[in-house]
């Protein structure tokens, strides 16, 4: 089961900062997901939509210039990174997921995948594009279909994963509250990966690895691979 950290080692570091993304690779995560916003139309800045969850400052990141975002201190001497800046972090250490949540412009998004794998050396299946907003999927795979998407909900659809397939999505990343046996199978069976968040705790890991979910969002990637990855007698 693939571990990734959920915003960088975000119960360690502060979450979407360089240094999350840092301390996750240095735990060995397979990957690393994190949130992406837009700024003044054209900035993709990593944070979550609450600037006051990291930094002294209350209101919504979207208000802000990339200028005054830069010059926050969002805790342990962090800046709030671009999204370029973390590609740049991560390149040649682990994959990527990028969750779009404050974007309605998918074409820079696109750009930026693009010189990532032409000047950092990902490869695009190290590059997987997710969102609750599956408009903005569908989008990316009208314009690039060979691009991986993973299809976000918080619940368990009367028709389990068909949302998923029928977006062509690689992915499927569901709440825990709402994972269940039948979801996953029908997932499997689709030929969906199947992750799961948030997942901090050992039992829900045990569970859900017997259930043949293939992936877990955690904040907690050091616990998460010290019980994972130890040999089951
Ligand atoms: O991408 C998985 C998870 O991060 C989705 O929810 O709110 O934690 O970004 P949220
Ligand atoms: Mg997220």
């Amino acid at each position: 089961m693939l571990v990734i950290a959920h915003r960088g080692a975000s119960a360690v570091a502060p979450e979407n900062t360089l240094l999350a993304m840092q301390m996750a690779i240095n735990m060995g995560v397979d990957g690393i997901e994190i949130d992406v916003h837009e700024v003044e139309d054209e900035h993709l800045v990593i944070h979550d939509r609450w600037l006051h969850r990291t930094t002294q400052v209350r209101g919504r990141l979207t208000d802000f210039s990339l200028a005054r975002l830069r010059e926050l201190d969002a805790g342990q001497g962090q800046r709030i990174p671009t999204l370029w800046e973390v590609m740049q972090e991560v390149r040649g250490q682990c994959s990527l997921n990028i969750e779009l949540k404050g974007v309605t412009h998918v074409i820079p998004i696109l750009r930026l995948l693009d010189k990532a794998v032409q000047e950092l050396g990902f490869d695009y299946s190290q590059l997987l594009l997710s969102s609750f907003n599956h408009h903005l999927l569908f989008e990316i795979k009208q314009i690039r279909p060979e691009l991986l998407t993973g299809a976000l909900t918080a619940s368990c659809p009367l028709d389990y994963a068909a949302f998923a397939h029928t977006l062509q999505a690689f992915s499927i990343h569901i709440y825990l509250d709402f994972v269940n046996p039948a979801f996953v199978a029908d997932a499997k069976d689709k030929g969906l990966q199947v992750y799961v968040y948030t997942v901090d705790e050992v039992e829900d890991m045990d569970m859900l690895r017997a259930w043949g979910v293939d992936g877990i969002f955690t904040n907690m990637p050091d616990r998460a691979i010290a019980h994972l990855r130890q040999p089951v007698v």
